[in-house]
């Protein structure tokens, strides 16, 4: 699946930050690339405001062989993802246009057919194989459809010391990005982010917050006390080079600044 601002392509890199944990909060989930590929911890809580992504996750958990076979069963086409786009969707129907979108078409934007998707039947055959792993992971977690505020101020931890074995890893859209989920994701919305993790850290949470590099964040990363590492330089769209970096509590040598 090519969700957009999925961390498929550096998730060693990243991952290598990941700290020891049994508890793992996952607040902004996407096409949930890093939740697939990370070792499963005992508990896991995760997150999205997106409703079709909850779909896409409760329908795999819920209903897993029925998607798998409509899977096998569809006719790849554009007058498909059209069908899909403008009848009123079923949750399963939304779970369904989720997977159509992110796999076959530009950018999920849901319009038209990727030219480079030929060979339909592996790509089916690998998104069934991914469906299957969500289905397995899933079993230990579970998934909430929140703004992450709301979300990350409820999970309720009875015992104090638990705090210490949480990690959280946030992937919110980049500051000041444009695309179509990201124009509501302002700086005071980093803010109040970094407000909440905070919180969590004085009690002994461990956690990552991934960004693209630039001197805004910098200077808030600078503020608000956190080490900053490059994980990677990446490829955007529109063929600049930008650097990958997460913002964390975490210490480890090779340090930003
Ligand atoms: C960069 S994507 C996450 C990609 C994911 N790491 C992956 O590999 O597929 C950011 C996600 O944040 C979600 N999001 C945006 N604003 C949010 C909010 N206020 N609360 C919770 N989730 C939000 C979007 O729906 C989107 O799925």
């Amino acid at each position: 699946m090519n969700y957009i601002g999925s961390k498929q392509k550096i998730f060693k890199e990243l991952s290598a930050y990941f700290p020891k944990h049994d508890i793992y909060i996952e607040p902004f989930l996407g096409g949930g690339s890093v939740f697939l590929l990370k070792d499963l911890a005992k508990y896991n809580i995760l997150n999205d405001i997106n409703g079709e992504v909850f779909d896409y996750f409760t329908i795999i958990k819920s209903k897993k062989y029925d998607l798998l076979k409509e899977i096998d069963e569809l006719i790849v086409h554009e007058s498909l993802f059209k069908y899909y786009k403008n009848k009123e969707r079923t949750r399963f129907e939304n779970a369904m246009y989720f997977i159509l979108k992110n796999t076959f078409t530009y950018l999920g934007a849901g319009d038209t057919l990727k030219i480079t998707n030929w060979d339909i039947q592996s790509i089916k055959e690998k998104t069934k194989e991914e469906i299957s792993i969500f289905y397995e992971k899933l079993q230990n977690a579970i998934i909430l459809n929140k703004d992450f505020r709301e979300f990350l101020k409820n999970i309720t931890i009875r015992n104090k010391n638990d705090y210490k074995r949480i990690f959280i890893y946030c992937d919110p859209p980049y500051l000041e990005s444009t695309n179509k989920y990201t124009e509501n994701w302002k700086h005071t919305d980093l803010i109040e982010l970094l407000n909440i993790l905070k919180d969590y850290q004085k009690k002994g949470t461990n956690f990552i917050v991934s960004e693209h590099e630039n001197e805004k964040i910098i200077d808030i990363a600078k503020d608000y006390n956190l080490n900053v590492y490059e994980i990677k330089k990446v490829n955007s769209m529109n063929k600049k080079i930008n650097k990958e970096i997460i913002l964390t509590n975490l210490n480890k040598v090779n340090k930003l600044f």
